[in-house]
């Protein structure tokens, strides 16, 4: 079966990619993702508070600024290895250990390996996307993990600070970039289509938020960081149906992929790769071969032999009336759930 595909502009063996995760911090743990057969591997997220705080510790690496990264890179890949367990600290990585990683793991696979940023102001990404280009990150995710809780900040100003972000990372890497985006916009759509002019290679619908829950019990705020249910894939999913063929950006699905079925209903909204961490959480990383497999399988059963015959099938076509379609939905659903399913009493 012929799963070959593009996304960001890369060519990947297959359409499913391993998503940012514990499986994705050491270089081992990438070499059994890509033995398990995936397309590419979005590596787990240096987070911009490490980044602050490295810059704290070491202000001349911070001055010097991206290039220094790669210096860094040359002069202390076994201190930065060594540093991750000498100090405790191995799921807490520094910025250079990271660079390290990412070096080592792009080198050790023939899968692209992408670098994954997590932050939300808009300074300083651009030159550590530039570092993590330096190290061999095939592409960049941008992983804008935002909650505008401050009641002074407008949705026009969170928009634009995500617009800045892109075109300040577009300006510094010649690498792609894509963009993992949150559900929560007054017009998803909007957005897309601006980070598409932006310049994004691909958006990624969608990230998971983490929010923390309330003990009854112990009278205390927890945090909530649990795997996802394949019920929370509707979301990304009416998104990718609803932006196939309207923006020019690579669509990645990412949220509640369980099992090879799940691949197959993402490809037929349109997306053009699927992104997985749950499952392979939950079933281990060579889980990726069964949903790969799978996938030859369902395609097979279903006599199509390319992913172009699938891609999109059910997508919602351009020039449909977007609101009025998923209005009709809506209301079809309502009235088959208050006829059938849940009534009448
Ligand atoms: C334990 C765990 C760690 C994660 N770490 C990251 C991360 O570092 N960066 C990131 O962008 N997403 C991270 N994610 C989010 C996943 O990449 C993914 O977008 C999300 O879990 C939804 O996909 P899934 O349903 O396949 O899990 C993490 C998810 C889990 C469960």
């Amino acid at each position: 079966m012929a799963l070959s595909t593009r996304y960001l502009g890369l060519t990947l063996r297959n359409p499913l990619v391993a998503s940012p995760s514990p499986l994705s911090q050491t270089v081992d743990g990438v070499r059994r993702l890509a033995d398990a057969g995936v397309g590419a591997v979005v590596l787990y997220s240096l987070f911009e508070e490490q980044l602050i705080r490295e810059a704290a510790r070491d202000a001349q690496l911070a001055d010097a600024g991206a290039d220094s990264f790669g210096e860094a890179l040359s002069y202390f890949p076994a201190e930065a290895e060594a540093e991750a367990t000498a100090d405790g600290s191995a799921d807490e990585p520094s910025p250079r250990r990271y660079l390290s990683l990412l070096e080592r793991a792009a080198a050790a696979v023939d899968v692209p390996v992408i670098g994954s940023l997590n932050g939300v102001t808009p300074g300083g990404w651009g030159s550590y996307a530039g570092a993590m280009q330096e190290a061999g990150a095939a592409a960049i995710e941008l992983n804008v993990y935002h909650v505008p809780g401050s009641p002074k900040i407008s949705g026009r100003d969170v928009e634009q600070q995500l617009v800045d972000v892109v075109t300040g990372v577009k300006d510094a890497v010649g690498v792609p970039v894509a963009v993992k985006l949150s559900p929560y916009f007054s017009s998803t759509a909007e957005m897309a289509v601006r980070l598409d002019d932006a310049g994004a290679d691909g958006l990624v619908l969608f990230n998971r938020f983490l929010q923390p829950d309330v003990d009854p019990e112990s009278l205390t705020v927890v945090p909530a960081v649990g795997l996802s249910h394949p019920s929370e894939a509707l979301l990304p999913r009416t998104w990718i149906a609803l932006l196939r063929g309207r923006v020019r950006a690579s669509l990645a699905a990412s949220t509640g992929v369980e099992d090879p079925d799940d691949v197959a209903r993402f490809l037929l909204a349109g997306a053009d790769v699927v992104m997985t961490a749950s499952a392979l959480l939950r079933h281990g990383p060579d889980y990726a071969t069964v949903l790969i497999d799978g996938l030859s399988d369902w395609m097979a059963r279903k006599d199509f032999t390319t992913l172009d015959q699938v891609r999109g099938l059910l997508a919602v076509t351009p020039g449909t009336d977007e609101v009025a379609r998923e209005r009709a939905g809506y209301v079809s659903g309502l009235r088959e759930a208050n006829n059938h399913v849940y009534g009448p009493w």
